[in-house]
């Protein structure tokens, strides 16, 4: 088992597996003029295989895919056919724009994928395009309702921004008294291509919690899974739920059990952590498995207490990276 120095168990990674994106939210990149990484750069799906295999036999149980828009990278199915089938993974998980991937949904049942998290900030065709910079809401939604119908699990994951998509908070609420869906609003984080730095953050999980009760004051609070990095709620009478993700606030750093790994394959233990462990190389100067172990095991060694430590001592003026860039 892959454990902290604070006694975390560390058993779920989060897969980048490209950096590019169909979309250009702007919470999480420039609409123009993004470097992206070329193909040499990235792992390739036979090093991103070696690497969970091995991560899955030091413990680790939970693997999400994620991007940049994981479903714009080429083969990825055969790749997660073989990720599913790694001995000892129980949950192999997706987040998606939800753009490309109605069509493919039939393909993830059949692999076993039960829960996938789609982004979307709003039910309005134009505030999309604002956010997304793209015109693609129709297909977004499309693929919600195919995730429904295959009884796949979906999360729908919404950051929330003063000036852009406050009105959208109740609408989006709504949808969980009809549909079976998790609605969870994200504060937003300042990991967009370096445009902007926040000092406070306008809508915190208060406010966004308020802003909800005011619509829905029947609110309940009902009990957070462990490990979840939401504050979860129901309205009742409705099928789906709600969730805060106080992503800003980092109020769940004490429980975190995950890693990242990041397009480029390199290891971070901290979303906010700058730096990271480079496991690309150390594959491409053909280190055992046994090497590629230690090299984990040294940097889950060193996993910052929480968000705030790890930002304090890699990025003192702020975060520029991309959200893209290091996988959600
Ligand atoms: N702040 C908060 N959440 C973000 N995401 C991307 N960029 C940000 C940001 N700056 C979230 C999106 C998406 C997931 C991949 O990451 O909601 O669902
Ligand atoms: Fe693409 Fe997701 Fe970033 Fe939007 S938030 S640009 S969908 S990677």
């Amino acid at each position: 088992m892959l454990t902290d120095k604070f006694g975390r168990k560390i058993n779920y990674l989060r897969l980048a597996v490209t950096d590019r994106c169909n979309l250009r939210c702007f919470y999480c990149m420039p609409e123009t003029g993004n470097n992206w990484l070329n193909r040499s750069e990235l792992l390739s799906w036979e090093e991103m295989l070696r690497l969970c295999s091995v991560m899955v036999g030091m413990g680790i149980s939970k693997i999400r895919i994620t991007g940049g828009e994981p479903f714009v990278r080429k083969d990825i199915i055969p790749f997660l056919a073989e990720l599913s089938a790694l001995n000892g993974l129980d949950e192999l998980t997706i987040t998606t724009n939800g753009v490309v991937t109605a069509p493919l949904v039939p393909e993830l049942k059949r692999l076993g994928i039960r829960s996938v998290n789609l982004s979307l900030d709003t039910l309005d065709r134009q505030r999309f395009v604002d956010i997304t910079h793209r015109d693609e809401l129709d297909k977004v939604l499309e693929t919600m309702y195919t995730l429904i119908a295959h009884d796949i699990k979906v999360k729908i994951n919404a950051v929330v921004m003063e000036g852009k998509n406050i009105q959208d908070i109740a609408p989006l609420v709504a949808l969980t008294k009809d549909l079976p869906v998790s609605m969870r609003f994200i504060e937003e984080m300042p990991f967009n291509g370096g445009a902007q730095h926040y000092a406070t953050l306008a809508w915190d999980h208060m406010r966004i919690l308020q802003e909800i009760k005011q619509h829905y004051p029947t609110l309940q609070k009902i009990t957070d899974p462990a490990n979840s990095t939401s504050y979860n709620y129901q309205v009742p009478g409705h099928k789906g739920d709600v969730g805060i993700i106080a992503a800003y606030t980092r109020s769940f750093c004490g429980t975190c059990n995950r890693i990242r790994l990041t397009p480029q394959g390199t290891l971070k233990t901290c979303l906010y952590d700058n730096g990271g462990t480079n496991l690309k190389d150390l594959l491409r100067n053909g280190a055992t498995d046994v090497a590629v172990q230690a090299a984990i095991v040294h940097a889950v060694s060193g996993k910052a207490k929480d968000g705030h430590e790890a930002e304090r001592a890699t990025h003192p003026d702020g975060v520029h990276e991309s959200m893209a860039m290091i996988g959600g």
